[in-house]
């Protein structure tokens, strides 16, 4: 990567980062795959699950806005700000939409008349997180010319 050290730095704990919550994911899919195959609902665990993983994109948003949010790559590519500000609009609402999906899976009346409901809906909040990852990769390798990770 042609940049200055602390931007290479900045560039390593962004792709730590996203690895390590890409990880985290990965590991759920697996427990969905698991409890699929079982063929037995875990409504209140997959609810009890979503907490770490809330938790964990808490910390990771968190740290993705601390100094700006993509300020380092924007300063390169700064044609890419008004994705970057869509992209920081769904921080909040993956939150929300987490916490209330986890709530929903705790209640004894659950909102979902089946277990393949509550497992496509979060997946879809999966997806759609998964796309947002992307992006931001994206525009870190618009800004340093290199390959994103997946
Ligand atoms: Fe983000
Ligand atoms: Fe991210």
């Amino acid at each position: 990567m042609a940049g200055l050290p602390e931007e290479q730095a900045h560039y390593d704990d962004a792709m730590d980062e996203h690895r390590r919550l890409m990880l985290h994911i990965a590991e759920l899919c697996d427990w969905l795959d698991e409890v699929e195959q079982l063929g037995m609902p875990r409504f209140l665990e997959l609810g009890n699950r979503l907490q770490p993983l809330r938790n964990d994109l808490a910390v990771h948003f968190a740290r993705e806005e601390r100094d700006g949010y993509l300020a380092v790559p924007l300063a390169r590519v700064p044609q890419f700000r008004e994705e970057a500000d869509e992209l920081l609009g769904q921080h909040s609402r993956f939150l929300g939409d987490l916490e209330a999906l986890s709530e929903h899976l705790q209640e004894t009346e659950s909102p979902f008349r089946t277990w393949q409901d509550a497992r496509r809906r979060f997946e879809q909040l999966l997806a759609a997180l998964r796309q947002h990852e992307h992006r931001e990769a994206a525009i870190y390798r618009a800004a340093f010319g290199q390959p994103g990770e997946q």
